[in-house]
């Protein structure tokens, strides 16, 4: 079966590999030769420059335990953009750690304006942090960094906090240029791991500023995760076998071992650059496709997610349309919560191709005529 899904997605026969190998210990030389292994890779996901202050890490928990870090270093004011299930998760997260979270909340499959942010910051600030999710999964909708950073810019002391789970690897992220202090992501999206750990990058002005807060946790605490990283110490047994599989996969998307033939050769950033271009394309082809059975994505087009292409089912029997696809060998997802039955989802990311994507679409394609007018 093949997954294109919203995540976790398709893993490499040579990752699983890494996950069978023998153990090694958590404080053994053999560990922190793993985790410096990381490192260069993980700044090149997250954009850093050659001179950048900022730091990356990686913590053995989910996605949503990220959500818990980066704001347990945060202060007690949180403005939370919502437009869909998991940038909801981000707002109670904050609100079930006791912080005064002021909601802006937009109908799923649109994304909360920049002037609305503006607003809000203007008039019902000072806050201490922004909670946005870049790539909604549940509604494919994308917010772009740009505008964030630009209406952030004169609110030096506002983190801004970002969940990339569907899209870093899949696009670029410019974490110092687009002015972001935390951004997380599980690694069973667009850096195609199985699930069960996180990879993070935390500006210096956001641990400058945490170290100074009582964090009310261990486990989730900003700092001990950064610091425990940065001196190849985890405060907690991690999931060593997964930091392997990460490892090999970051290597390989740098050295371009997971580049489609067709891209051509390319190492370091270009490689990743490439890898981002290949998800520019494998959106472009869904929403053509898309069009092309008379459905559009759920969002406009300009704010679709480079790795999830939520598509509008316009009356069609997405139940059977999913089954018919689980038959022929590919599984995709029907819409997320509400949006169950109204929209299917095609998680286009990870190390899926555009080639992989025609057999899918090729297939779908058996499946729609007779039930699309
Ligand atoms: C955008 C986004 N954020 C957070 C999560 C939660 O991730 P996890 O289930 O790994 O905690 C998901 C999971 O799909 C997601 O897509």
């Amino acid at each position: 079966m093949k997954l294109w899904i919203p995540g976790p997605t398709q893993v490499r026969p040579e990752v699983l590999a890494e996950l069978a190998r023998p153990a090694i210990g958590h404080r053994s030389a053999a560990m922190v030769e793993v985790t410096e292994r990381l490192d260069p890779h993980l700044r090149l996901a997250f954009g850093l420059g050659e001179g950048s202050t900022s730091h990356v890490a990686v913590h053995s928990t989910s996605a949503s335990g990220m959500m818990e870090a980066a704001l347990v270093g945060a202060g007690p004011r949180i403005l939370s953009l919502v437009n869909g299930a998991f940038s909801k998760r981000f707002a109670d997260i904050a609100e079930v750690l006791g912080k005064e979270v002021v909601r802006l909340e937009v109908p799923m499959g649109q994304r909360v304006a920049p002037e609305t942010v503006a607003a809000a910051l203007a008039e019902q600030g000072p806050f201490d942090a922004v909670t946005v999710v870049s790539s909604e999964t549940s509604t494919g909708t994308a917010t772009p960094f740009g505008p964030m950073a630009e209406v952030l810019a004169p609110y030096p002391d506002t983190m801004l906090l970002t969940d990339v789970v569907s899209w870093v690897a899949a696009a670029p992220i410019d974490f110092d240029a687009n002015r972001v202090d935390f951004a997380f992501a599980g690694v069973q999206k667009a850096l195609a791991l199985p699930p069960g750990i996180a990879v993070c990058c935390v500006s210096e002005r956001y641990l400058a500023q945490a170290r100074g807060r009582t964090r009310r946790s261990w486990y989730h605490d900003p700092v001990r995760i950064v610091e425990g990283h940065e001196a190849r110490k985890t405060p907690a047994t991690p999931a060593i076998p997964h930091y392997l599989a990460l490892a090999r996969q970051l290597e390989d998307i740098t050295a371009g071992v997971t580049l489609a033939p067709d891209m051509g050769p390319a190492e370091g950033a270009a490689a990743w650059q490439k890898r981002f271009d290949e998800h520019g394309r494998m959106q472009c082809r869904t929403i053509a496709w898309a069009e092309s059975h008379g459905l559009g994505l759920l969002p406009e087009p300009r704010f679709g997610s480079p790795g999830v292409g939520c598509i509008r089912a316009e009356g069609l029997d997405v139940a059977a349309l999913v089954d018919g696809l689980k038959a022929r060998g590919f599984q995709i997802s029907n819409g997320y919560g509400d949006l169950k039955g109204k929209t299917f989802r095609i998680g286009h990311m990870g190390d899926h191709t555009l080639s992989g994507l025609d057999e899918l679409l090729a297939a779908a394609d058996e499946l729609l005529p007779a039930r699309v007018g």
